[in-house]
């Protein structure tokens, strides 16, 4: 099933709570919260005090991406601030098994990201442990950024080692996805698309993820001519 998670860091967040709900009731289904740290991104973004606000006003899953060094230092406080699904890089994580075995110790979906340079072979040990795979299809530190292409091939090879390995990790897909991109990336495998700029930059959050989620559905099921 394709769902939408709408990325807040586009939103306006002195009207967090209202942005959020629209975009839910556009058909967004999970809220996708973008934690960095100015270390392993060059952007500095939120902590748990916002994604407690956050759980506040939505039963939607959480979903903290967590673009942050040494992240087994703040997966305790995202989990009490209400996160569902915690997801780290593999590239900042020296002990990935340990990390994702930490999150589910507190009751989270463990996820794991790539970045545009990182190779899928590099999951290879810890797919059995993960709920999600995050594909950036972008490099990670800010939204508006244009699709990088390459990532597509990157969806289809998670999808064939998951059907071929008998796994049933999900595949969600990060950076540049609009009605141009949409298409080509669920055709990919893509199952939870992240869109930030899309659904919040034209001051309609509600409309423009209904759009989007319909040119996505829509793609799922039409064939490749
Ligand atoms: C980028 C973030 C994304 C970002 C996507 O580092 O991880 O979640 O919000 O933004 P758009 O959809 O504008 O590319
Ligand atoms: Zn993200």
């Amino acid at each position: 099933m394709i769902e939408l998670a709408a990325s807040v860091l586009s939103a306006d967040f002195a009207r967090l709570g209202s942005e959020a709900q629209a975009a839910i009731e556009g058909g967004a289904t999970v809220l996708h919260v973008d934690i960095m740290d100015g270390h392993f991104v060059p952007n500095l973004t939120i902590g748990p005090p916002v994604v407690a606000s956050l759980r506040r006003v939505t039963q939607a899953p959480l979903d903290c991406h967590l673009m942050i060094e040494r992240p087994d230092d703040f997966i305790p406080a995202f989990a009490d601030a209400g996160a569902n699904w915690i997801s780290v890089h593999q590239e900042a994580c020296v002990h990935l098994d340990r990390t994702l075995r930490l999150i589910a110790s507190h009751n989270c979906k463990p996820g794991v990201v790539i970045n545009p340079a990182t190779p899928v072979h590099t999951l290879d040990e810890i797919l059995p442990l993960v709920h999600h795979v995050l594909v950036m299809s972008v490099n990670p530190g800010f939204g508006g950024q244009s699709f990088i292409h390459a990532s597509l091939r990157k969806m289809e090879m998670l999808a064939k080692i998951r059907e071929s390995r008998g796994l049933n990790f999900r595949i969600e897909v990060d950076g540049g996805i609009h009605h141009d991109t949409v298409a080509d990336i669920v055709r990919a495998g893509a199952e939870i698309l992240v869109a930030g700029s899309a659904i919040f930059e034209h001051g309609n959050p509600r409309e423009s993820a209904r759009q989007l989620l319909e040119s996505a559905r829509a793609a799922a099921i039409q064939p490749v001519l």
